[in-house]
């Protein structure tokens, strides 16, 4: 065993500084009497710059498949990051483009469960319940008012599928055997649903769609890289990254 302190599940690389910034952020926010609307307008002031390279990496994974056909699976949904930034590029840089939809899987829980294959010393107080977000009726809602400025916005854009990836990927798959995926997003963190993302929709993946991981090479998440390794065994891939994230790796399919 190692002697290291574990890192915490969520925020667990950050300075103290860091882990002070947001608060800090909070107070200039409240201390101005702009309204609400105004101050959100202007919110790379109070964003901490890791949020913003977070978009950024994400708009740059976007434009690989914006000339790719299918839709976009994000496996791992929390609290609402990923799907409303892809819903948001969809609109901006394909507004007629109706039929790419944003597929999002969660427990809306948290963890379900963790596979032996997810722990590691660095990783042993990993527990379900981790990354608990009950989010699916916010942003629902937030989908809703998207909908309804957005071009052709009457055709849904997002939907969540709420419950253990394990289960819910398979019976999505038989419940809609249209779905092709041009982007799939691996969030998971964890081996089990990662493995299962990976079987039930590469199949569904035409080439030049692009396999994103979160936590590849991450002491915290053996699992999703164990699944990769699986993957690996048959499918070899170039494994890309953005220079300026540390976390994304991503394959375009060939
Ligand atoms: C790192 S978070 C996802 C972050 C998200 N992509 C974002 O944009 O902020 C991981 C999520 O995966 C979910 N999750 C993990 N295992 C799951 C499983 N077997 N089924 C469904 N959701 C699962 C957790 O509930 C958690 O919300």
């Amino acid at each position: 065993m190692t002697n290291k302190k574990p890192t915490p599940v969520s925020a667990g690389l950050r300075t103290t500084a860091e882990q002070e910034e947001a608060g800090k952020n909070k107070s200039c926010f409240e201390r101005n009497s702009s309204s609400w609307e105004q101050k959100m307008e202007t919110f790379p002031k109070y964003v901490r710059r890791q949020n913003l390279t977070r978009f950024i990496a994400l708009y740059e994974i976007f434009k690989r498949v914006l000339n790719v056909k299918g839709s976009i699976v994000e496996c791992g949904v929390n609290h609402g990051f990923g799907v409303m930034t892809w819903a948001k590029l969809s609109a901006i840089l394909e507004p007629v483009n109706l039929t790419r939809r944003i597929y999002g899987f969660d427990t809306f829980s948290g963890f379900p469960k963790i596979a032996e294959e997810d722990l590691s010393d660095h990783s042993a107080h990993v527990r379900e319940g981790d990354l608990f977000a009950d989010s699916y009726d916010e942003i629902m809602a937030l989908t809703a008012i998207h909908d309804s400025t957005r071009f052709i916005g009457h055709v849904p854009k997002v939907e969540l599928v709420r419950g253990d990836a394990v289960k819910t990927i398979p019976e999505f798959i038989t419940s809609n055997p249209h779905v092709v995926v041009s982007l799939l997003f691996l969030d998971f963190d964890l081996y089990e649903p990662t493995k299962v993302a990976l079987e039930n929709f590469l199949p569904r993946m035409p080439k030049g769609a692009v396999i994103a991981f979160d936590e590849l090479d991450n002491p915290l998440w053996p699992g999703e890289t164990q699944a990769m390794l699986e993957f690996l065994k048959e499918h070899r891939f170039r494994l890309e990254r953005c220079p300026f994230d540390p976390y994304i790796g991503f394959a375009v399919l060939d």
